[in-house]
């Protein structure tokens, strides 16, 4: 059995996977979501503390299967170094404790495992990783070799899913809020528009699109309270952390809205794609990928291009050490130990592997 241990962000988790039939033995996982949420997102000295606090006991919870383990794996990358770092400590202290070998684990590179942790390994494939550090479109060769097609200029999907819910006052993690309240609201209100419409450029930008959502705040505001009008001279000059006090209707149209397009824009880039690559599969990957407006425009995708779609499973979207123990199982049958194990938190995809 392998032991693995994820906290590249703001979850502390422990997975045991069993090396011959990929099974899982144990899993748990404490999410910091509630401590963040006041802020409006992840604070990472608060996110080491938490780490600190909560993997000792995670690991310990484990315990009945220390005899039986035959590696710890540990995510080094990417990643908050202040999350990173807690986990990797506590992965070189069991690993010394039980006498057992380290593998590292790419944080991106158990996303991608995710999809195959109910079937075999399927490739080659085109991925989509969206989550709140990444968004990327990738390609997997026949061999694993993984290559970064696409990527985001700016924010990151999810990330501008949260920076979206922070203006409309509606906690974190943005994405289901987002999501949720969009359901009640008109996805054609507002017509933001499309980043990067026309361009056959391969990335993402989702900055404009935050700015659109901004002002439209600030626009509903500003016609509420036109006492406050007079005090704000410049449009431009409120950040766009602040709460705008606008009803929960108008936020409603707004959320849909954004989201309509933020998935549009995923979809358009991904179509540019789609007409070089000629994948027979696609999958989906990272924390937002749990977004079902996404998961149905994907599936039209794909099935215009007769492609197979594969998602992960609902519940391993998002950050979690059974994706990071299923990377493990991987690399401990190639005997692909650590000697040296250390933290690289702005590390990229390129020319990393699967299997
Ligand atoms: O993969 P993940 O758990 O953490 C990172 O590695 O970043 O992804 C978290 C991100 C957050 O930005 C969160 O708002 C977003 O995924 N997310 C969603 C949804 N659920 C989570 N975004 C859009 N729609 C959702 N339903
Ligand atoms: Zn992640």
């Amino acid at each position: 059995m392998i032991l693995a241990i994820e906290s590249s962000c703001d979850d502390s988790s422990v997975a045991i996977m069993k090396a011959s039939d990929f099974s899982l033995i144990h899993y748990e996982k404490i999410s910091q979501e509630k401590e963040h949420a006041k802020y409006g997102g992840v604070v990472p000295e608060l996110a080491a503390r938490l780490h600190t606090a909560a993997l000792p006991k995670v690991i310990l919870r484990a315990k009945e299967h220390f005899k039986a383990l035959k590696a710890i794996a540990v995510t080094n990358e990417p990643g908050l170094s202040v999350s990173l770092l807690p986990g990797i400590v506590a992965a070189k202290a069991l690993a010394t404790a039980l006498n057992l070998p380290l593998i590292s684990v790419n944080h991106l590179v158990g996303h991608i495992y995710s999809l195959f942790l109910e079937g075999p390994i399927k490739l080659p494939l085109g991925v989509l990783l969206v989550s709140g550090g990444h968004t990327m479109i990738l390609g997997i060769s026949k061999t694993g070799v993984i290559s970064v097609l696409g990527a985001t200029s700016d924010d990151s999907f999810g990330e501008s899913f949260d920076k979206s819910a922070k203006m409309l006052g509606l906690g974190y993690p943005g994405g289901p809020q987002i999501q949720n309240l969009a359901l009640k609201g008109d996805d054609r209100a507002y017509d933001f528009s499309l980043p990067l419409k026309g361009t056959k450029r391969l990335e993402y930008s989702f900055s404009g699109l935050k700015n659109q959502v901004r002002l439209a705040c600030l626009e509903l505001e500003n016609s509420r309270i036109p006492s406050e009008n007079s005090r704000i001279s410049n449009k431009n000059s409120r950040i766009p952390s602040e709460n705008f006090r606008i009803s929960s209707h108008q936020k409603a149209n707004i959320a849909a809205s954004f989201e309509r397009v933020a998935c549009l824009h995923i979809i358009d880039r991904l179509k540019l794609a789609f007409s070089s690559q000629k994948w027979a599969r696609f999958g989906v990957v990272g924390g937002a990928s749990a977004n079902l407006r996404l998961r149905s425009m994907l599936e039209s995708l794909c099935a215009s291009y007769d492609c197979e779609l594969l998602f992960a499973p609902l519940e391993y979207c998002s950050d979690n050490a059974v994706m990071i123990a299923r990377a493990a199982v991987a690399k401990y049958h190639n005997k692909d130990f650590c000697q040296n194990l250390e933290m690289h938190p702005r590390s990229s995809l390129e020319n990393l592997k699967i299997i």
